[in-house]
C-alpha cells in the first residue's frame, strides 16, 4: 500500500530568466495568463484547476510539479512520514501542500484542499462524419484560427538517473500503476509509463513517464490535453506563425495513443499538445513493451532524437 494515492497532476513549476518571454509563449501555446502572484507567475487551462503552470524568475530549469491527493488528512500522513510540514499554497484557490524531494532532486508537492473554478464548457462538439456515420448534418465545420484551447495539464516525462529507484519513490508515496514498462535490453529496465490508481474511474494512460537517461536529471516534456484534433492543428499553425520551434509532430503515439504535437518554449523545453488519448481503469495489467515501440509512432513524424 502506498502512503497516498495521486489523483492527477496539479501543476508544473519551471524557472525562466524573462517572465514576459515565457508568458508570451504560454499564451500562444493556449494557456491563460493569471499574472504575478507574489514572485511567481501563474497560468491556467480551461479545467477546474485554479492554475496548472507556475513560472519563477531564474535561470531556465525545471523545478518540480504538484500531484493532487485525496485529502488534507493524507497530507498530514505524508508530512509525518517525510519529516516535513503541511504548508498553505498561498495562491488563488487556496489549499495546502507537502513538499518532498525525489531521488533526482525534483521538488514534488502533494496537494489537497484547493477550491476549483468553474470549468469552461466544451467547444466545437459537433461530431465527425466518419466510419460511414454522418453525425454532422446541416452544420458547417469552421475551425477558428488562434492558439489551441488547452483543457488541462495531463502528464510529464522525466529523465531520471536510476529508473527503479525513482519508480519505487513515486509508487511508495503516490500509488502509481504501471501501464507499460520498457527495457533497454531483456532484463534491463529502462523506464515506464505510469498512471494514477483511480480504481474503476478511467484515467489517462500515463500521468508520469520515467526514463533512465545519460542526460538525467531533466524534464523531458510537459504535456497538455487540447480540445480536439482541429484545435491541435489550429494551435500548430498559430505557434508556427508566431515564430516558435516545432520539435516533433504531428503524429499518433503508440503507448497512450494520443495525437501529439511538441513545441519548444523559448528556452528549449518540450511542450506537448495532445488529444484523443487512451483512458484506463485500474483493472488493466502492466505490460512489458519494446523500446522501439515506445519511441515510435502509429502514423506521422518520427521522433527527432532518442535520448
Ligand atoms: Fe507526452
Amino acid at each position: 500500500m502506498s502512503v497516498a494515492r495521486a489523483l492527477d497532476i496539479a501543476y508544473v513549476r519551471l524557472a525562466a530568466p524573462d517572465l514576459a518571454v515565457q508568458a508570451r509563449f504560454l499564451k500562444d501555446f493556449g494557456l491563460v495568463d493569471l499574472g504575478l502572484h507574489g514572485d511567481v507567475q501563474l497560468f491556467a487551462s480551461a479545467n477546474q484547476a485554479p492554475y496548472c503552470y507556475i513560472v519563477e524568475l531564474g535561470e531556465p530549469r525545471f523545478i518540480g510539479f504538484g500531484l493532487w491527493v485525496e485529502s488534507t488528512e493524507v497530507l498530514e500522513t505524508l508530512a509525518a512520514r517525510e519529516g516535513g510540514g503541511v504548508e498553505p499554497l498561498g495562491l488563488p484557490g487556496g489549499g495546502s501542500y507537502v513538499r518532498m524531494v525525489d531521488p533526482d532532486g525534483f521538488e514534488i508537492d502533494a496537494v489537497a484542499g484547493q477550491s476549483f473554478k468553474v470549468a469552461a464548457g466544451p467547444e466545437n462538439a459537433i461530431g465527425w462524419n466518419e466510419n460511414g456515420s454522418h453525425k454532422r448534418v446541416d452544420v458547417f465545420r469552421r475551425t477558428a484560427k488562434g492558439p489551441s484551447h488547452v483543457l488541462r495539464l495531463g502528464h510529464l516525462g522525466l529523465a531520471v538517473t536510476d529508473f527503479k529507484r525513482s519508480e519505487r519513490w513515486y509508487k511508495e508515496r503516490f500509488g502509481f500503476l504501471t501501464s507499460e514498462e520498457f527495457e533497454a535490453e531483456p532484463g534491463t529496465p529502462l523506464g515506464a509509463f505510469m498512471r494514477a490508481d483511480r480504481g474503476g474511474t478511467p484515467t489517462d494512460h500515463h500521468t508520469i513517464v520515467l526514463v533512465a537517461s545519460p542526460t538525467a536529471p531533466r524534464l523531458r516534456h510537459v504535456a497538455f490535453e487540447v480540445a480536439g484534433f482541429d484545435d491541435l492543428m489550429a494551435g500548430r499553425e498559430h505557434l508556427s506563425q508566431s515564430g516558435y520551434k516545432l520539435h516533433w509532430g504531428v503524429g499518433r503515439h503508440i503507448f497512450g495513443s494520443q495525437i501529439f504535437d511538441y513545441w519548444l518554449d523559448p528556452y528549449g523545453r518540450e511542450h506537448e499538445h495532445w488529444t484523443d488519448g487512451d483512458q484506463l481503469t485500474a483493472a488493466v495489467s502492466p505490460r512489458l513493451v519494446s523500446i522501439d515501440a515506445v519511441m515510435g509512432v502509429q502514423w506521422g513524424v518520427e521522433r527527432p532524437n532518442r535520448n
